[in-house]
């Protein structure tokens, strides 16, 4: 079942696997598929922490690294400094209020400034804050790519937009590839033209930032605008049957994400791993207002109320992060401690897969299942066409 692709990356099985937990990525490396580590949120140090701890666990099988460098942002360019203070002053005061009112109806306490409670609330969000902005505008995350590159890594990725040139002329000068995104036609087109060398086609359907074509329509139409470059098809991917619709739509392999949320390894939320158990395909929302762009997501009384009536609207990014990210944190928190409110209010991102998730497994046991159902599907479907001709 090996496609050119694994030979390319050094898998066993074409099937990525995007997180933002280095346990995840392991463990679906060490099992033959290839984890990528999501590493927006981190600081290059840190990273480089991450990558030392997979190093360790992998044994040798490949992984990779990915970093969001969107297209557009408000009020900040690529390649310009991360403002926090002028940042701030953008966001309108009826955002403000209309947040304040939101957390007091839920119940959600947001300490005084100052105080201690405040006080380590303000620092964790801003740990994170800081890397995750210096990374949008793009020096950071040259800096993380920079750094990934000191590690064995096979692979590295972008979202959001063409990768920066730097991040792509660092990566080849080590001889890795670059891959990225693409929601659209147009995005594959321009990720060629930047000299990136595998395309992400990620359809509607797909948990985070995602666009308006469902990857059936999507990904034949890239995979024939950039060949001879490989396609991996992410979106709506969490079963064999799925990743053989995938390869005989012309991908190389599959990259997904929202299946491992609900794997043992996964840090995912308690009360949100519970809610995805729960939820069902319809479950989930194309909405602003965790990120200021379109990002799928579990529906919540948090989604209701940024994109009902009575809302302002969520800002564009990077101004709805800083706005709501100190508010996100609490709620979860809350959520944690067994608050009615938070839990009615928190979510993340999820496709419309999570319908299918509904028990807990270890990430090798999916990532089998997965490979099982996926030769059945292609067996049933030979054993068809032999019936059919007799
Ligand atoms: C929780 C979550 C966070 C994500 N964050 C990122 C990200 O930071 N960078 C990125 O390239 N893709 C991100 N994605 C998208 C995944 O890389 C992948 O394309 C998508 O999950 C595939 O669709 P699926 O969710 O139906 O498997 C995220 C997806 C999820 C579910």
């Amino acid at each position: 079942m090996r496609t050119s692709i694994c030979d390319r990356l050094g898998m066993e099985y074409p099937v990525l696997a995007f997180s933002h937990c280095r346990d995840v990525v392991a463990a679906v490396s060490r099992a033959g598929g290839f984890g990528v580590l999501g590493a927006t949120t981190l600081t290059p140090e840190q990273l480089d922490m991450e990558l030392r701890w997979i190093d360790e666990e992998v044994g040798g099988k490949p992984y990779g690294v990915d970093v969001l460098v969107p297209e557009k942002l408000a009020g900040m360019e690529r390649g310009s400094g991360f403002n926090g203070a002028v940042l701030a002053d953008m966001i309108p005061e009826e955002h403000r209020r209309f947040l304040d009112g939101l957390l007091a109806r839920y119940g959600i306490e947001t300490p005084a400034p100052g105080s201690d409670d405040d006080r380590a609330d303000s620092e964790a969000v801003h740990s994170m804050r800081e890397p995750f902005a210096e990374a949008l505008t793009g020096e950071g995350a040259v800096r993380l790519i920079e750094a990934a590159l000191t590690h064995p890594v096979r692979l590295v990725a972008n979202a959001l937009g063409a990768p920066p040139a730097e991040m792509i002329k660092a990566a080849h000068a080590a001889d890795v590839p670059v891959a990225a995104l693409a929601g659209k036609r147009e995005h594959a087109e321009r990720h060629v033209a930047a000299g990136v060398d595998i395309v992400v086609a990620q359809g509607y359907e797909a948990g985070g930032h995602t666009g308006e074509i469902a990857t059936m329509v999507l990904v034949p139409e890239i995979v024939d605008a950039v060949a001879p470059l490989p396609v991996l098809a992410a979106g709506g991917i969490a079963r064999g049957r799925q990743m053989a619709a995938a390869l005989a739509l012309g991908a190389q392999g599959v990259w997904t994400g929202s299946v491992w949320l609900t794997t043992q390894e996964a840090e995912t939320h308690p009360v949100v791993k519970e809610k995805f158990l729960a939820a069902t395909s319809s479950d989930t929302i194309r909405s602003r207002s965790i990120t200021g762009k379109p990002a799928r997501q579990l529906k919540s009384a948090w989604t209701e109320a940024w994109d009902g009536p009575g809302s302002p609207g969520p800002l564009p990014m990077p101004l709805q992060p800083l706005l709501v990210d100190y508010a996100l944190h609490r709620i979860r928190r809350a959520a944690a401690a067994g608050s009615p409110g938070a839990t009615q209010l928190v979510n993340y991102f999820v496709g419309q897969v999570v319908g299918s998730l509904d028990a807990v497994r270890p990430a090798r046991q999916v990532l089998h299942e997965m490979i099982t159902e996926y030769v059945d599907a292609v067996a049933g479907l030979s054993q068809g066409l032999i019936t059919s001709a007799e």
